[in-house]
């Protein structure tokens, strides 16, 4: 067995388990549960690039969170972009993380926004891909570069399925948008581990992936209009990984886009439940906090973080999903990125004490 493969049997808690090797890849996974669920005392969850900078953003001390904005000030101004990059600290005791969760679109903005916070990405201790989407791993190949050699040893880029890696188009009425491919060999070759785990996984002892989320909700859909570029039936990018029901494609076709290989990041609080971050939700934000729910034997949820991806959803998708909100009953709801104002005025009418707006710089204390 080579690294690879080592590398997409999935990483658990300091150990490896299997879950049946190269011949299994692709196939539905069923919900594996977390042996032992690592649970953290503090949570700093920096959104260090999103669509929108509201510097006159609510801030301030809710219930049991605090919610701090970066304003204008002496650093230059932080970017927005349509993008996603979040910087997770987590405490547990004396145990302190850093966690990189997402790239965004560019760097120009990402390193901008990691230089007016504060934020030193060659601190990770671990990086989080959550799918194949320029505008969350754009800006990840030059973090790849600028850091290389920098890092800390072993540092690990982990991603939810071999589709992250494959060419994704966007088919539109004025033609196909290309949305590129993240070079997995070129990561490697600058000295990132690339862990690709299908189940959910422990990551740098204090995070968790979702693993792939089965699709549970009949109301949850993927974007009509997203594509894979088909690869040879033997390769990464072959049908078979990519949740297709169409088995036979030739290279170079168009496949539905299921994003098969999405996976979410969660924490569990102690004495407050889980913080759920779905980043895209292309996989359904209701599927994606039922999948982590049922990976960790816990029911209740303290924060649901978007992006859910529903600002093109019909008013009844959206409706359905707010009304799963309030039976999951989260803490709060802070609905990030391509989630949408429609989503946002709707969590705003349900759950009005529940909303945190969101905003680039929005720093969310948990536990503190
Ligand atoms: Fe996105």
């Amino acid at each position: 067995m080579n690294r690879r493969q080592v590398l997409t049997l999935g990483v658990v808690a300091g150990g490896t388990f299997a879950m049946g090797g190269l011949a299994r890849l692709g196939t539905r996974p069923a919900a594996a549960q977390i042996g032992a669920v690592p649970t953290v005392d503090r949570l700093v969850l920096t959104n260090v690039v999103d669509n929108i900078y509201d510097v006159f953003a609510r801030a301030g001390r809710l219930d049991t969170i605090t919610v701090q904005r970066t304003p204008l000030g002496p650093t230059p101004p932080l970017l927005a972009e349509h993008g996603l990059a979040y910087h997770i600290e987590s405490h547990r005791g004396s145990e302190r993380r850093e966690i990189l969760l997402d790239f965004s679109l560019t760097d120009i903005n990402l390193f901008n926004n990691y230089k007016s916070l504060g934020v030193n990405p060659l601190a990770a201790d671990a990086l989080i891909l959550s799918h194949g989407h320029m505008d969350h791993y754009g800006a990840l190949p030059v973090l790849a570069r600028v850091g290389q050699g920098k890092g800390k040893p072993g540092l690990t880029v982990y991603a939810g399925g071999e589709d992250t890696f494959c060419n994704r188009v966007v088919v539109t009425p004025g033609g196909r948008i290309d949305q590129g491919r993240l070079d997995l060999a070129e990561l490697e070759a600058r000295g990132l581990r690339v862990a690709i785990v299908k189940q959910p996984t422990v990551v740098a002892g204090h995070a968790f992936t979702s693993g792939q989320i089965p699709r549970l909700t009949d109301f949850e859909r993927p974007p009509a209009a997203a594509r894979l570029v088909a690869g040879p039936m033997d390769s990464a990018c072959s049908v078979a990984h990519f949740g297709a029901t169409q088995v036979e494609a030739k290279p170079g076709e168009l496949i539905a886009d299921t994003f098969q290989g999405e996976h979410a990041t969660a924490f569990n609080m102690r004495d407050r439940g889980l913080v759920i971050i779905t980043s895209c939700g292309h996989a359904g934000v209701i599927n994606s906090v039922r999948q982590v729910q049922k990976a960790t034997g816990i029911d209740k949820v303290h924060a649901i973080v978007g992006g859910f991806h529903l600002a093109p959803a019909p008013d009844e998708v959206v409706a359905k999903t707010v009304a799963e909100f309030k039976a999951i009953n989260p803490d709060y709801v802070i609905p990030a990125h391509c989630t949408g104002l429609n989503t946002i005025f709707a969590v705003h009418r349900e759950m009005p004490a529940r909303l945190v707006m969101p905003s680039t710089g929005t720093r969310v204390l948990f536990g503190a």
